[in-house]
């Protein structure tokens, strides 16, 4: 007789949440690897959030991604922490204990790099890297970056306390420092510029000289989709070498999360190139 294996839950909790591509993913990676998983999406806001997960963890919940604008909740409602989760103080991959209570980890430094290095090829080592912006995802960015092992690190932000409180918390003044946006034109050119703001959710473009960017120079927003046009074509319109946007980043933050859970990292790339004939890197695309 067939035993029938449960399927165990997981969920993707943010607000809004109803255009997020988990659920889509982490169902194709259960379709790849046989593995049975309920995954959906859950709408919360940051009010309600702890008692959402407490409800999810009731109804057997085994594991939750975590999204804007929750990210930092989350660390907090987590009974421990992954070294990168701590470092990065915020939680996007949160894993039942055996006695209920939360692990939470981050998967999207360690994604974001896994894009860099493994899909595209590319070698961080060294390189001279300016972060734009000073958030929740600039933070997770900057200690994936160092870890990657990326050079000289200047990070700046529209409100330059925030950039200087980043450095502070990474404590290595002799390759990651600050700058002031305005100061920017006088800061040279570099290998990697990484835009870690939401800027491009809204209509305000950003103010940046295109002498930040050499022909080597590669560009990648973190975001996707039309959040990431304005910041790409800039790039293409100063002349930078590959200009990326989060799709990738994405795609393998949810692989380290689905290994994290099932122990089995799925292989990303027909996800991936599904996604991307649907999601244009560019408006004219
Ligand atoms: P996330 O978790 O996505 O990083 P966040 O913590 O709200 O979200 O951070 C948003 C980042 O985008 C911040 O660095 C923010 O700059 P401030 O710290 O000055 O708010 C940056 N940002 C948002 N809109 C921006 C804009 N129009 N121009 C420049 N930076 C912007």
């Amino acid at each position: 007789m067939n035993a029938t294996v449960e399927a165990e839950h997981f969920a993707v909790f943010g607000h809004p949440i109803a255009h997020s591509l988990s659920p889509r993913i982490h169902a194709r990676f259960a379709a790849f690897t046989g593995i049975r998983l309920h995954y959906t999406a859950i709408d919360a806001p940051a009010a309600s959030f702890a008692t959402q997960l407490e409800d999810f963890a009731a109804a057997g919940g085994r594991g939750a991604n975590v999204t804007l604008p929750l990210k930092q909740d989350a660390c907090a409602l987590s009974a421990a922490l992954s070294d990168f989760a701590r470092r990065a103080g915020a939680v996007n991959t949160l894993t039942r204990l055996p006695d209920g209570r939360w692990l939470g980890d981050n998967t999207d430094g360690p994604g974001f790099v896994r894009d860099l290095t493994e899909r595209h090829a590319l070698d961080l080592r060294g390189r001279r890297s300016l972060l734009l912006g000073a958030g929740g995802a600039a933070r997770a960015t900057a200690f994936a970056l160092l870890d990657a092992g990326v050079g000289e690190l200047i990070i700046v932000n529209r409100t330059a306390e925030r950039a200087d409180a980043l450095a502070d918390a990474i404590g290595d003044p002799e390759h990651v420092y600050t700058r002031y946006w305005d100061d920017l034109g006088a800061a040279g050119n570099f290998d990697l510029i990484v835009n870690a703001t939401s800027a491009g959710l809204g209509a305000a473009q950003l103010a940046l000289p295109f002498g930040l960017v050499a022909r080597r120079t590669l560009c990648y927003d973190l975001s996707y989709g039309a959040a990431a046009f304005a910041f790409l074509a800039w790039a293409r319109a100063a002349g930078a070498g590959p200009a990326l946007d989060g799709l990738g980043m994405l795609v393998e933050q949810a692989a380290e999360s689905f290994a994290i859970w099932h122990g089995s990292r799925p292989d990303t790339d027909a996800v991936y190139n599904e996604l991307r004939a649907e999601l244009p890197l560019r408006a004219t695309d």
